[in-house]
């Protein structure tokens, strides 16, 4: 098959850890026999760096022109701390999203035995952690009206949902749920909130077309609580646009590392894959960063190409490199491979170039102390 990826590697470990997730898709191409063409366009700091605007018409338009996105991460820390910058990074991947109608972005978390020690939860609490979330992405109080007066004295965010918005995002959460263990939990604020309110009557009049689907209710308070206290009783979890961005940060620390987290956003246009976790300034330049959160992320870009096989041999292979200690220094402080080298591994055994038990000393291993 032939496939034509944007690529958008961003700021920060962006472009790091995307080469590694191309280096697998290569793989992918080659044990599989497709053509995968890659464009590269510029999006984030690095987009204003170069031309004033963080989402230049050029990206636009190849992110139009593709048959899926792949993104690195996006942010710089001199605009994180100045509240009257006129332009900022993260504009420009809430325009992508909302230009291209991806409103529903995926999340799914799982807690993976081999890294339970890392995980802040005990291991028995660990266990059967197995869900995904639905966040709404295009609406609400991100994309409300926003205002401030002159003074600066005053200002507001507007949250705004119609029973439409709900309705094409909830219908894929259940009929996900109806492939998985059947439960939806909507996190929601219907207590205190008129849009709640909204969401929790939308997803109660579609719940009869599921009749497969146990639907629950939570509020986005004690979800958080749940989260921590009892992770293992979700199953699909849907919500809206700030309760999913904070519950899915939450959530990813679980697993252990922020690091392995994969996401896919869905709507309308092509549909974009990047990983959870941001772009990690400190680490930039590196080769230190963890890769497997944007390999896991075209993983995911496979299965939308309806490739499963092919996602599968790189979930894989993901598993075998963390099994056989091949990671980054977030999941082994002591010793830890470099971002470029995980990837080469994790391609060659997707290409079957690396017999199952590998031979460490052939793998060059690095102390903590090194650098
Ligand atoms: C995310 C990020 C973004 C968001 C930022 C970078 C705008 O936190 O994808 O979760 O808030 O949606
Ligand atoms: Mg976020």
């Amino acid at each position: 098959m032939k496939k034509n990826i944007t690529v958008i590697e961003g700021d920060g470990i962006g472009p790091e850890v995307t080469a590694q997730a191309v280096k697998v898709l290569d793989a992918v191409a080659a044990r599989f026999g497709h053509h995968f063409q890659y464009r590269y366009a510029i999006m984030g700091a690095c987009a204003i760096d170069q031309t004033g605007n963080p989402l230049p018409d050029a990206t636009i338009e190849a992110c139009i022109d593709s048959d899926a996105i792949l993104f690195g991460a996006i942010g710089h820390p001199k605009y994180d701390n100045d509240p009257s910058a006129p332009v900022r990074p993260e504009q420009g991947l809430l325009k992508l999203r909302k230009t291209l109608g991806l409103y529903a972005n995926i999340r799914p978390i799982s807690a993976y035995p081999s890294l339970n020690h890392l995980s802040p939860l005990k291991a028995e609490r660990l266990q059967n952690v197995d869900f995904v979330i639905y966040r709404e992405l295009t609406g609400g109080i991100y994309f409300g009206k926003k205002t401030v007066n002159e003074a600066k004295t005053e200002a507001s965010d507007d949250c705004v949902y119609t029973r439409e918005e709900i309705e094409r995002i909830a219908h894929p959460a259940f009929q996900h749920a109806q492939k998985r263990r059947k439960k939806l939990t909507l996190v929601d604020k219907a207590n205190v909130m008129e849009t709640s309110r909204l969401w929790r009557k939308v997803v109660q009049d579609l719940a009869p077309s599921y009749p497969d689907v146990t639907v629950d209710f939570l509020f986005v308070d004690n979800a958080a609580m749940q989260i921590v206290l009892n992770p293992a009783q979700f199953d699909v979890v849907l919500t809206e646009n700030m309760f999913g961005d904070i519950i899915s940060d939450e959530a990813s620390v679980l697993s252990g590392s922020l690091g392995l987290l994969p996401s896919a956003s869905i709507g309308k246009g092509t549909a974009l894959f990047e990983p959870i976790h941001g772009s990690y300034p400190q680490a930039a330049g590196k080769d230190i960063a963890n890769p497997l959160g944007s390999i896991l992320s075209a993983a995911m870009l496979l299965d939308y190409f309806g490739m499963q096989e092919e996602a599968r041999a790189v979930r894989n292979a993901v598993s075998w490199s963390l099994d056989e200690s091949i990671v980054t220094q977030d999941i082994d402080p002591n010793h830890y491979h470099f971002t470029s080298t995980v990837g080469d591994i994790i391609s060659d055994r997707i290409q079957n170039n690396v017999p199952r038990s590998v031979n460490r000393k052939n793998i060059i291993r690095l102390a903590s102390t090194i650098i």
